[in-house]
């Protein structure tokens, strides 16, 4: 019997440790404004938030109900093979893969010959979220600031023993760590379309590998300076090498890019019961034999430095257009799993950041700045995200969610009870939330507003080990593998204190009634999904929804992909699957031009998921014998995490 690590790390992921069981308008800001609205507007055409409010007639075009079918495409069916597929009348190319050079001095990618001085001049692994930045107000140039979730090591390197169990660690070295902190992280790296294709620029004096390895950070906000971070190598607290397993994100109305560091439990081990915060600890699953870096680096064993497990966590902003900036972890937004952070500017001017923390039975987040976006000074935005009020949700059955502030010294969050100042209430957030009563969900993962209508769409992924006795309305099914999607109405009201929830769709084949499912009877047998992941808004208003199904791919027998969900009108809650992922790979990333003519998608971790169960395969896949090699389809190369950008035959909008 092999052990496979990606089976343990899904085993961790379905580890709850709630014991408690109790584009945003900021893309319309930047599509219409982008860094053409600063330029514009330090150029004399002033836009202040007066400017924002013009956009109430586009606003009302884009919130009319249409009865018909808002997607132009024809559906292509669910399946399973070896490569992607896209509907008809768009193409998917290859945009960038794990390896490719960065940069003009930057080594060719040698699967056989791996460094991790290499590697940092390189694109990272299992490239997750992406942000596109615009270029000088253009639809084709722009940045793309690109998560490297984590790595798949038993694809990425050569020869490497199959460790027996999860103490096994066989099959790691100090060399190996190295590499895989250098393929995690960020990867900010410019990219064009000339004529019909775009493509990636080497030597782009934007591009930047940022990592656990070698870029520092710094904290700041109210956990800064705090005891509770302080470490050996940072006496201060306030300067942290590089963040980790980054998930999904946003992107600012000011054009910086929020990245979500998630499960950063994988990467702390140690002896918990010598640790002096085992409880805290645990409520973040930490530690764990996962990724064992601890063996090789201490910074990464919890008894060495007990208080790095505190200095990730985080929301990391990151300005992609200044390749010398320092990223700025900012404590204010609360350290969860943080899975996104997409953003809108609410009616009044104040920036809403809307997070999930995934993890099965955990909450969702919103973070309301106290001061107003300043449209005109991209610069004045500085420290707009260390000042604010951070909320968790309570779902209720009237259809109300209210939104608990978690504030130092209101209600439970006293020093009585544990949190002796913003900065506890803000390192041990999940204690904080558990404390408040927030609504324990199936997963939260990415979150969009639709900043035309207000709404807010919130992917709950699954949750197989919710029991019948533990249901709510916003989680109605128990053993929940599928998931669902909940809809959240503002009003353009996202910073108030009580918002009205409603069920989009419940998750899962409509046709066997044992799922639950609830869709729109006009899905067809190929537009449904199950473990909605990530989402985008389009410019017209359109959801659009990434799965992640991991090993449950067999309860569905389709893999993951893209499918376009209606949210309005008579066909609410129809589905329709336009992309489709080589098998095991989950799909991420979706992230629109400001235009809509291109469409980049993450193809994360192509060959993994529990690859022996594939057709005509027995063992899991391993770099010698991976179950795809997409997409170079090379007898030499292992499969490559990639960047596709889908576009449409001579040019137009994508669906
Ligand atoms: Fe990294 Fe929650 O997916
Ligand atoms: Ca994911
Ligand atoms: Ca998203
Ligand atoms: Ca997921």
């Amino acid at each position: 019997m092999c052990f496979s690590r990606t089976a343990f790390f899904e085993a961790h992921e379905d580890r709850p440790t709630n014991p408690s069981r109790a584009t945003p308008m900021a893309i319309l800001i930047e599509r219409r404004l982008s860094r053409r609205g600063f330029l514009k507007g330090a150029g004399g055409a002033s836009l202040g938030l007066a400017g924002l409010a013009g956009l109430g007639p586009l606003s009302a075009g884009l919130a009319q109900a249409d009865d018909g079918d808002r997607f132009a495409f024809d559906e292509i069916t669910h399946g399973l093979d070896e490569t992607i597929h896209v509907a008809d009348g768009h193409r998917a190319d290859v945009l960038i893969r794990w390896g490719d050079p960065l940069f003009a001095d930057a080594p060719e990618f040698d699967p056989q010959h791996q460094t991790a001085e290499a590697q940092e001049r390189q694109f990272g692994y299992n490239n997750d979220y992406i942000g596109f930045v615009a270029l000088a107000g253009r639809d084709d140039r722009g940045l793309l600031m690109v998560n490297h979730e984590y790595v798949s090591r038993e694809l990425m390197f050569p020869n490497l023993p199959m460790p027996k169990d999860e103490f096994d660690h066989s099959d790691l070295s100090a060399e190996i760590v190295e590499i895989e902190k250098a393929a995690h992280g960020l990867s900010v790296v410019e990219v064009r379309r000339d004529g019909e294709l775009w493509h990636y620029v080497r030597d782009s004096p934007y591009n930047r590998r940022l990592t656990p390895r070698s870029t520092p950070m710094v904290l700041a906000g109210p956990v800064a300076g705090h005891a509770r971070v302080q470490t050996q190598a940072d006496p201060d607290g306030r300067t942290v090498l590089g963040t980790l397993n980054n998930c999904a994100g946003g992107v600012t109305p000011w054009g910086t890019v929020l990245t979500c560091e998630e499960n950063f439990n994988f990467y702390f081990m140690g002896d918990a019961e010598q640790h002096p915060e085992k409880d805290k600890l645990a409520r973040y699953g930490a530690p764990t034999e996962a990724n064992a870096w601890g063996l090789y680096d201490p910074r990464f064993h919890i008894n060495e430095e007990p208080n790095e497990p505190n200095r990730f966590g985080w929301v990391v902003e990151v300005d992609p257009h200044d390749p010398t900036s320092t990223p700025i972890k900012r404590t204010a937004l609360g350290r969860v799993k943080h899975e996104g952070a997409a953003n809108v500017v609410a009616d009044d001017g104040r920036l809403v950041v809307y997070m999930g923390d995934d993890q099965r039975f955990d909450y969702v987040y919103k973070f309301v700045t106290r001061d107003r976006v300043d449209v005109v000074n991209a610069k004045a935005n500085r420290d707009l995200l260390d000042h604010g009020t951070l909320y968790v949700a309570r779902f209720d059955e009237d259809g109300s969610v209210h939104w608990l502030a978690l504030v130092h010294g209101q209600g439970p969050l006293t020093e009585e009870n544990g949190f002796a100042s913003q900065a506890d209430v803000l390192i041990d957030t999940r204690l904080a939330a558990d404390a408040l009563g927030a609504t324990p969900m199936d997963r939260p993962e990415d979150i969009e507003a639709n900043p035309a209508t207000g709404k807010v769409y919130v992917m709950l992924s699954n949750n197989h080990q919710r029991s019948a006795d533990r249901l709510n309305p916003a989680n109605p099914r128990a053993e929940n593998v599928f998931g669902q999607i909940v809809e959240i109405a503002t009003d353009g009201d996202h910073g108030a204190a009580l918002s009205r929830w409603d069920m989009l769709v419940r998750c899962g084949d409509p046709a066997n009634e044992a799922v639950g499912a609830k869709w729109n009877p006009a899905t067809t047998a190929n537009g449904w999904f199950a473990s909605p992941d990530n989402c985008a808004v389009d410019a017209r208003g359109r959801l659009w929804v990434t799965t992640d199904q991991g090993e449950k791919w067999t309860m569905s027998g389709t893999v993951d992909g893209l499918w376009a969900l209606e949210t309005d009108g008579e066909r609410r809650g129809t589905g329709k699957m336009f992309f489709r992922v080589p098998m095991g790979a989950e799909m991420s990333g979706p992230s629109f031009t400001p235009d809509d003519t291109a469409l980049f998608l993450s193809v994360q971790h192509p060959g993994e998921d529990e690859s022996a169960d594939f057709p005509g395969r027995t063992t899991p896949a391993s770099f010698e014998d991976p179950a795809t090699r997409w997409p170079d389809f090379d007898d030499a190369v292992p499969p490559r995490p990639s960047i596709v950008v889908v576009t449409r035959h001579a040019g137009g909008t994508i669906g």
